[in-house]
C-alpha cells in the first residue's frame, strides 16, 4: 500500500522526487485517512484526508478525464462530514506537503483551480513557492545597501528587540519566532531593521536524498527602513551564510513576492490556491 501511494504521487509530481520516508513525514500519513481507486485491479489513484483537510489527490496521468478524481473527492468530503465537519480544506496551513490546491500557472494567475472549482470550492487567495540553487551562487554582486548595515545571527540578548521588530512588519509571525530556529539580522545604528529565519536542513517538499535544503522563512524589514536595498542585501548574506554550513539550495514557503525574490535568483516552482468548500 505505501509504495504504491508513493510511487502515484512521484507519477503525478515527477519533479518532486524526495524519498519515500520523507514523503510520508511530509504527508503525515498515520494520521491519513487514505482512499484509493483501482482500475482492473491497478491503483490508479488516491487521496489522503486529514481532520476536515484534504491533504492530496492524485490521479495517475493517462487515468484522468475519467471522473476517478471526482469520485475520491467525494469519497473524501464523505469522510470530512462523518467526521463532524460541515468545511473541506484543501491542503491546509498545517500541512507538510501541500497547503493548497497545486495549480497551473495560468490557472493561478487568475485565481483559478477548473477541477476544484468544478466541484464546489472557492478561493480568494493563494501563494508560491520558489527556490533556488546555491552551488553557483555568491553575495558579490548583490545590489548597493547603505554601508552602515551589517549582518549576522541575532544575540539572545537581543530577542525582545527582535520581537519588536517582528511585531512592527507582522504580529501575525510572533508566533514562528518562538519555535527557536536561528534568525539572521540586519542592524543600522546598532538596532534591528531586518530579521529572517533560517532553518538548515529542513523536510520540505524539495527534498531529494542527499540534498540538504536549507529554508529561509518570514522575511521581513521594518517599514522605515524598506526600500533601501535592506531586505535583498540580508537574503543574499543568508544564503551566503547557509551555503558554508553546507546547504545545496534554498527554499522559500509561502510568498507572493516572486518579482522580489527573483532578483536572487529564485524560480517559482509551484502555485497553491488555497480553496474551501461548505458541506451543508
Ligand atoms: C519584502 C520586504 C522584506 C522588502 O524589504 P526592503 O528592504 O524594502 O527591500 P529592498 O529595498 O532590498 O528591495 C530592493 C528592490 O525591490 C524593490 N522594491 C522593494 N519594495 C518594493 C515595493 N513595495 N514596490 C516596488 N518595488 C519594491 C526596490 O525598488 C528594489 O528594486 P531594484 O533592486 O530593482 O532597485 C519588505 O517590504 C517587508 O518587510 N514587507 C513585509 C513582509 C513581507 O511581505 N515579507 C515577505 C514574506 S515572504
Amino acid at each position: 500500500m505505501d509504495n504504491m501511494i508513493y510511487e502515484l504521487f512521484l507519477s503525478c509530481f515527477p519533479d518532486l522526487a524526495m524519498g519515500q520516508e520523507t514523503f510520508f513525514k511530509l504527508l503525515d500519513a498515520e494520521n491519513c485517512e487514505i482512499f484509493t481507486h483501482y482500475e482492473n485491479g491497478r491503483p490508479v489513484g488516491f487521496s489522503a484526508v486529514h481532520n476536515n483537510c484534504i491533504r492530496l489527490i492524485c490521479v495517475e496521468p493517462e487515468f484522468r478525464g475519467k471522473g476517478i478524481g471526482g469520485k475520491l473527492l467525494r469519497k473524501s468530503e464523505e469522510a470530512i462530514a462523518a467526521g463532524g465537519s460541515d468545511l473541506a480544506v484543501l491542503g491546509g496551513n498545517d500541512s507538510g506537503l501541500f497547503i493548497g490546491a497545486v495549480t497551473p500557472e495560468e490557472q493561478w494567475n487568475d485565481m483559478h483551480c477548473k477541477f476544484f472549482e468544478d466541484h464546489g470550492y472557492k478561493a480568494s487567495d493563494g501563494c508560491i513557492e520558489m527556490r533556488t540553487e546555491l552551488s553557483g551562487y555568491s553575495d558579490d554582486s548583490i545590489p548597493a545597501y547603505p554601508s552602515d548595515v551589517t549582518f549576522g545571527y541575532c544575540p539572545e540578548n537581543k530577542r525582545k528587540e527582535l520581537l519588536e521588530a517582528v511585531y512592527k512588519v507582522d504580529e501575525y509571525w510572533l508566533e514562528y519566532f518562538e519555535l527557536g530556529s536561528p534568525v539572521f539580522t540586519a542592524e543600522r545604528d546598532g538596532k534591528i531593521v531586518g530579521f529572517c529565519i533560517i532553518d538548515l536542513n529542513a523536510d520540505t517538499i524539495i527534498n531529494t536524498d542527499g540534498k540538504n535544503i536549507g529554508m529561509i522563512g518570514c522575511v521581513g524589514v521594518i517599514p522605515e527602513a524598506r526600500r533601501n536595498g535592506i531586505g535583498l542585501a540580508m537574503v543574499a548574506k543568508a544564503m551566503s551564510d547557509i551555503k558554508g554550513k553546507g546547504c545545496d539550495e534554498v527554499f522559500i514557503h509561502y510568498t507572493r513576492l516572486d518579482w522580489w525574490y527573483k532578483k536572487l535568483g529564485f524560480r517559482t516552482f509551484l502555485y497553491y490556491w488555497f480553496g474551501r468548500k461548505k458541506l451543508k
